[in-house]
């Protein structure tokens, strides 16, 4: 027997992939939500959402996208994963997201395209989203540029399009290499820590959601998953994950928070009885059998794709490929 078995389970509750059917619509994240939607409707042009490490701003992005109806939206995320990529790839890629055909190799009249493109769109009621994940990784003067000159493009009723950034703090050295973009942010608002309740709700809403019929958690132990985790879902989740595993072996019917405290100590949330004030990345537990490791996670290349919803954009970009890419773009 394991321990999904063992607690009656039909699947890993906790696992650390930004998986939208485990989505937990938290007061953290609907506020969030509400703002970017909000944002996107009225294509106040660019938006920003800042979270730290494990906040759940992919899950978020991949919801909101979901969010976003077809009849009304061309929509697209793009994620970026290195930070040498050029202004024309940023371009091409934007271009073909949103639907240019056969898209130019030379500059001029790719922004011609794009901008007709944009106009179709328009004239047919949609309006033209980029969700931008990882845009902390836009680490150059001349990507702003390009983004400012996009949200440039705009008829006497609204712009033509409007980008959604998703990023770490530090996205907002990315937006002051480009003053005049930074002074174009319509709105910005940043992801909240969960409170003890989210933390209690989220836990319970993933248990459920993977066939728990009863509490597998003493209260006691949640109050200790959020002290330990500070509010982080995944860090909650790391958490979740090796105290589930460890009560199985103890044949613990409901885990109880000495389970809890042992496994802090274990993924080095405690130091000489003081919580650690970091977030949990899972890059330094090397624990989580779900966790990967932060250098995987974050390889050496330029990827770029859309949530697996919309499988009708989805784009995968392998390594040989990405390598080919930068060549060609000189990257
Ligand atoms: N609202 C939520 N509902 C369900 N799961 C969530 C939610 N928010 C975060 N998570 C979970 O927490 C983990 C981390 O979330 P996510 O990858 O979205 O964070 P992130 O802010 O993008 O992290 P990073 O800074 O490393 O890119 C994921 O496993 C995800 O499933
Ligand atoms: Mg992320």
């Amino acid at each position: 027997m394991n321990y999904l078995e063992y607690y009656g389970l039909n699947m890993e509750p906790f696992s650390n992939a930004p998986d939208t059917r485990f989505y937990y619509n938290s007061a953290q994240h609907s506020k969030a939500l509400t703002r970017l939607m909000f944002a996107v409707e009225t294509m106040k042009g660019l938006a920003v959402l800042i979270g730290d490490i494990g906040m759940g701003k992919t899950t978020l992005a991949r919801r909101m996208l979901d969010n976003l109806p077809e009849e009304e939206y061309e929509a697209a995320l793009l994620v970026i994963i290195h930070q040498r990529i050029t202004p024309d790839w940023l371009l091409r890629r934007i271009a073909i997201q949103l639907g240019v055909e056969r898209p130019a190799s030379d500059k001029i009249t790719l922004l011609t395209q794009l901008y007709d493109r944009l106009m179709q769109l328009y004239e047919k009621k949609k309006k033209a989203v980029v969700l931008i994940d990882e845009a902390q990784m836009l680490k150059s003067a001349e990507l702003m540029e390009e983004f400012r000159g996009l949200l440039n493009l705009e008829t006497p009723e609204r712009k033509l399009i409007t980008f959604v950034f998703f990023g770490l703090p530090d996205i907002e050295e990315a937006l002051k290499l480009d003053e005049p973009l930074a002074q174009r942010v319509a709105l910005k608002y940043r992801l909240e820590l969960f409170n003890e309740e989210s933390t209690e709700a989220y836990v319970k809403h993933r248990l459920r959601y993977a066939g728990a019929k009863r509490d597998l958690f003493t209260p006691k132990a949640l109050q200790a998953i959020h002290r330990y985790s500070r509010g982080v879902p995944r860090t909650i989740n790391t958490l979740c994950d090796n105290s589930l595993f460890e009560g199985f072996l103890l044949k613990q019917e409901i885990v109880d928070e000495n389970v809890v405290n042992n496994i802090a100590t274990d993924l080095g949330l405690i130091e000489t009885g003081k919580i650690i004030q970091k977030g949990l990345s899972t890059e330094t537990s090397g624990y989580s059998k779900e966790g990967e490791p932060r250098s995987q996670k974050h390889p050496p290349q330029v990827i770029e794709k859309e949530a697996p919803q919309k499988a009708k954009k989805e784009e995968e970009t392998g390594d040989k490929e990405i390598d080919e890419i930068l060549s060609k773009i000189g990257g």
